[in-house]
């Protein structure tokens, strides 16, 4: 379905963003870096996850990625071309402490050498830690379920913070603990593909604990930098407005989704309905004294993650039930609508980023607020020209970008967006099927086409904002 505004909508304004409003482009190491066996790298729950007959489409791993690091040079000069501020990237923990035990310095030198590029190009670093690849050998002693994991993070932290800390300005320590718990442990749809719901719940507070602990380790050995955490927040809405029943499902999965993490980390407890709802699975029993302190160490910003908004009901449907990542709301249905859809089977709700802007300003202690990641995956087939005309693209993230610039209006304090992903990559469970590129990668031969998509952002970047009707504008 296309998402291409029609000739005979309404005009759409120019808008101006902030000045120093950030712009950059997000990706993932496992999803992009390829050379999974070399300088030392060991294997993570993804390279044993992805040998696991029928858990990856396609049968992929991120063998080749995107071959980034080989590539890494040409990726930064590509950036540059596009005139990227800022390029948020993630570290691979199974290079950097192999099997969880000693440091290994060249997966260091890597990362060493990607932050020197950038900051020649003019390209702020913004590093996260965690994007879900845990060695696999730690998953062995009991994965996330386990606390020791959240220590064994914190040497991690130490050893990256070590050698970068006086380098990158601008630190996350997780990004989306929800996926790493609910769909690692709960529903098992991603790795390490387990399927207990009492795991689900542990690994969810232990990946709190370590974030906790990484904060402590960015305060320590860079304490001119920023630290932040990054969350996959949607909006919740339900089927039927006047159905408690449906109102019961919004506020669990609002629980699970959104405030199982947002309450710890910025309010220092779990919400109580949280607490009694998952007490069936031990939440209670594997909070220790005085973890929510660490929990809620002090932050610099939060990232936002948004693709979409949940639109739930108590009507089970086909997908309903166990295993699930909707622990204790495993009953919850997830009907379609009647909205344009991604290749990706995301339904397109621009609009939903306001509100949830304005939510956690309103409800939450203020913070700077970043979008951290928002992008989308269409078929983006080449056109005569040899170019990828990805207006579907385009027509996304002006419609997001108008919906950020909304929030910014009515107060919210939002400093900056990136862009998911600059390169097609290796989309988790979708394998390379799904491509959210603005920049297109044929995987055979590696090279690297930027699409309509690049220099439409390219220009809104140098714009500092959209132009009237910009979808088609440009
Ligand atoms: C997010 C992930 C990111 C990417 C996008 C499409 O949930 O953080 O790695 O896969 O979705």
């Amino acid at each position: 379905m296309t998402i291409v505004r029609a000739d005979a909508e309404p005009a759409l304004p120019s808008v101006a963003f902030p000045r120093d409003f950030v712009w950059g482009v997000a990706t993932a190491a496992y999803q992009i870096e390829g050379s999974t066996t070399v300088d030392g790298r060991r294997p993570s729950i993804w390279d044993a996850f992805c040998e696991r007959p029928g858990t990856v489409a396609g049968g992929d791993s991120g063998e080749p990625g995107a071959d980034h690091y080989r590539r890494m040079a040409e990726d930064v000069a590509l950036m540059a071309r596009l005139g990227v501020r800022a390029y948020r990237f993630s570290i691979a923990w199974p290079r950097v402490r192999p099997d969880a035990g000693a440091v290994n310095p060249a997966g260091l030198d890597f990362y060493e050498r990607l932050v020197d590029e950038l900051l020649r190009a003019g390209i702020t670093p913004w590093a996260t830690l965690y994007h879900w690849d845990l060695p696999q050998a730690l998953e062995e002693r009991g994965g996330w379920a386990s606390r020791d994991t959240a220590h064994r993070f914190a040497d991690y932290a130490d050893a990256v913070l070590g050698r970068l800390g006086d380098r990158v300005g601008t630190w996350t320590t997780l990004n989306e603990p929800w996926c790493s718990a609910f769909l690692g442990y709960g529903s098992g749809r991603h790795a390490p593909g387990r399927t207990d719901p009492s795991s689900a719940v542990a690994a969810g507070h232990h990946l709190l604990l370590a974030h906790g602990l990484g904060v402590a380790a960015i305060r320590e050995h860079a304490p001119a930098a920023r630290a932040g955490l990054t969350l996959n927040l949607f909006p919740v809405n339900v089927a039927d407005p006047a159905s408690e029943a449906d109102a019961e499902v919004r506020r669990r999965i609002d629980g699970l989704q959104n405030r199982f993490f947002l309450d710890p980390v910025l309010r220092g407890e779990y919400p109580a309905d949280v607490l009694a709802d998952l007490e069936p699975y031990g939440l209670g029993g594997v909070i220790g004294p005085g973890d929510l302190d660490v929990v809620s160490a002090p932050l610099d910003l939060l990232g936002v993650n948004y693709y979409r908004d949940l639109y739930v009901s108590s009507i089970p449907d086909e997908h309903s039930g166990p295993p699930s990542e909707w622990v204790g709301a495993e009953y919850a249905g997830f009907p379609d609508r009647d909205l344009p859809h991604t290749d990706s089977g995301w339904v397109v709700n621009a609009g939903e980023l306001t509100g949830l802007l304005v939510r956690l300003h309103e409800e939450y202690p203020r913070l700077p607020l970043y979008v951290t990641e928002n992008g989308a995956a269409f078929p983006d087939r080449a056109g005569a020209s040899g170019m990828v005309e990805d207006h579907d693209r385009i027509a996304f993230v002006e419609a997001h970008l108008r919906a950020a610039h909304a929030a910014l209006q009515k107060g919210v304090d939002l400093r900056g967006y990136f862009y998911w992903s600059l390169l097609d990559n290796f989309e988790w469970a979708e394998g390379y099927a799904k491509r959210f590129g603005l920049v297109h990668v044929d995987f055979a031969t590696q090279r690297r086409t930027p699409k309509a998509s690049a220099s439409w952002y390219s220009r809104v970047i140098e714009d500092n904002g959209l132009q009237e009707n910009d979808d088609r504008a440009r």
